[in-house]
C-alpha cells in the first residue's frame, strides 16, 4: 500500500505538519538522508516505522554543503527528489522535509558549529577534514527542527553513527539513536547513493571491499594480523581499487588493546576509491576466538 507523503520545503510547514502528533503525544521518527534513496534508506524507514507505530515518520532530504570538502562531489551528488518521493510513498513515510540550503543555513554558514572531538580525526575524518563538523552540525539542526523521539542512521556510515550517538549523549539531546544494519546487493556490495557513479566494470571491482571484510571476519579467529592480511590480499587482487584505509578498531572506534585478548569484539573498516568514486564499508569481528570462526555473520 502506498500513501502520499507531504512535502515540506520549509521549517514552518514541517512544524505545522508535526504539531498534531506532538499535541497527541504520538512519537515522531526521523530518517536523515541526502536523498538518492535506495533500498538501504527504505530499510531505515521501516526501522523508524517499527519504533514509532502510528506516529509520523519524517525523511529529510538535504544535500548538506557543509559536510563536503573542496574537490569532493557536492556538485555532482545525485539529486532525485521525484524518485525519492516515490520511495517514501512506497514505504509509508508521512512527511518529506526537503529544505533549500538557505532554509537550513539562513544567512550562510552558521557561526556556531558542533565540534566533533577526537573521534573525527581518525578513519574518514583523517581523509575528509571538516566532514564530521558538517555532519554533526546539520544533524543537530535536523534534530532541533524535527524534534524526533527516534532517529535512524545506517551502520554503513559507522563512524557517523558513532559520532551522532556521542553528540546526542554528550549534549543531552534526548533522542533515541538507532543504528540499522547495512543492506547489501546479492554480491555483497553495500548499498550507497554513490554506487550509481560506478560503471559495470567498477561495480565488479568494488565487490573487493565486502570480500575483504568477509575475509577479515573469517581469519579473525586466528588474530589481528591474519585478519588484516586476509583482507589486504582481497584488496590487492582488485587492481583498480585504490585503498585509502583498512583498519580494525574496538566497536566504538578506539585502538585495540595490545595484546588482543581472545574473544575481543572489534570492527573492521575500509575506504577505497574505485575510479573517482570513494566507497566505505565495515563489519563486526571477533578476534582470536577459533571456536567462533564461523559465527561472525553479523551483517552478511
Ligand atoms: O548519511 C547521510 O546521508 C548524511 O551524512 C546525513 C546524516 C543525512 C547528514 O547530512
Amino acid at each position: 500500500m502506498t500513501t502520499t507523503p507531504v512535502l515540506a520545503p520549509t521549517r514552518e510547514e514541517l512544524s505545522n505538519l508535526l504539531s498534531g502528533a506532538r499535541r497527541e503525544g504520538r512519537p515522531i521518527g526521523l530518517v536523515p538522508t541526502m536523498g538518492a534513496l535506495h533500498e538501504g534508506h527504505a530499510s531505515l524507514v521501516r526501522e523508524a516505522r517499527a519504533r514509532v507505530g502510528d506516529g509520523p515518520v519524517v525523511v529529510s532530504v538535504f544535500v548538506n554543503p557543509m559536510q563536503f570538502g573542496a574537490g569532493e562531489d557536492l556538485d555532482r551528488y545525485p539529486r532525485t527528489l521525484d524518485a525519492d518521493l516515490e520511495v517514501c510513498a512506497r514505504e509509508g513515510v508521512d512527511v518529506v522535509f526537503a529544505p533549500s540550503v538557505e532554509e537550513v543555513y539562513p544567512g550562510g554558514d552558521p557561526m556556531v558549529t558542533v565540534e566533533p572531538g577526537p573521534l573525527a580525526d581518525v578513519l574518514e575524518g583523517r581523509s575528509r577534514p571538516g566532514h564530521f563538523r558538517g555532519v554533526l552540525t546539520v544533524v543537530a539542526k535536523l534534530l532541533g527542527l524535527v524534534r524526533p523521539d527516534v532517529a535512524v542512521f545506517g551502520q554503513k556510515d559507522y563512524q557517523q553513527l558513532a559520532l551522532v550517538r556521542r553528540m546526542v549523549a554528550d549534549l543531552c539531546l534526548g533522542v533515541d539513536v538507532v543504528g540499522a544494519e547495512t543492506v547489501r546487493e546479492a554480491g555483497g556490495l553495500a548499498l550507497s547513493s554513490r554506487n550509481r557513479y560506478l560503471d559495470e566494470e567498477q561495480r565488479v571491482e568494488a565487490l573487493a571491499l565486502s570480500r575483504a571484510l568477509l575475509a577479515a571476519q573469517e581469519a579473525a579467529a586466528y588474530g589481528l594480523g591474519p585478519a588484516l592480511d586476509a583482507a589486504r590480499a582481497e584488496l590487492r587482487a582488485a587492481k583498480t581499487v585504490d585503498l585509502d584505509y583498512l583498519e580494525v578498531t574496538t566497536p566504538d572506534l578506539g585502538p585495540l588493546p595490545d595484546p588482543v585478548p581472545a574473544g575481543t569484539e572489534a570492527r573492521v573498516l575500509v575506504a577505497a576509491r574505485v575510479g573517482t568514486t570513494r566507497l566505505i564499508d565495515n563489519m563486526p569481528l571477533v578476534l582470536g576466538n577459533p571456536d567462533g570462526a564461523h559465527d561472525q555473520q553479523g551483517e552478511r
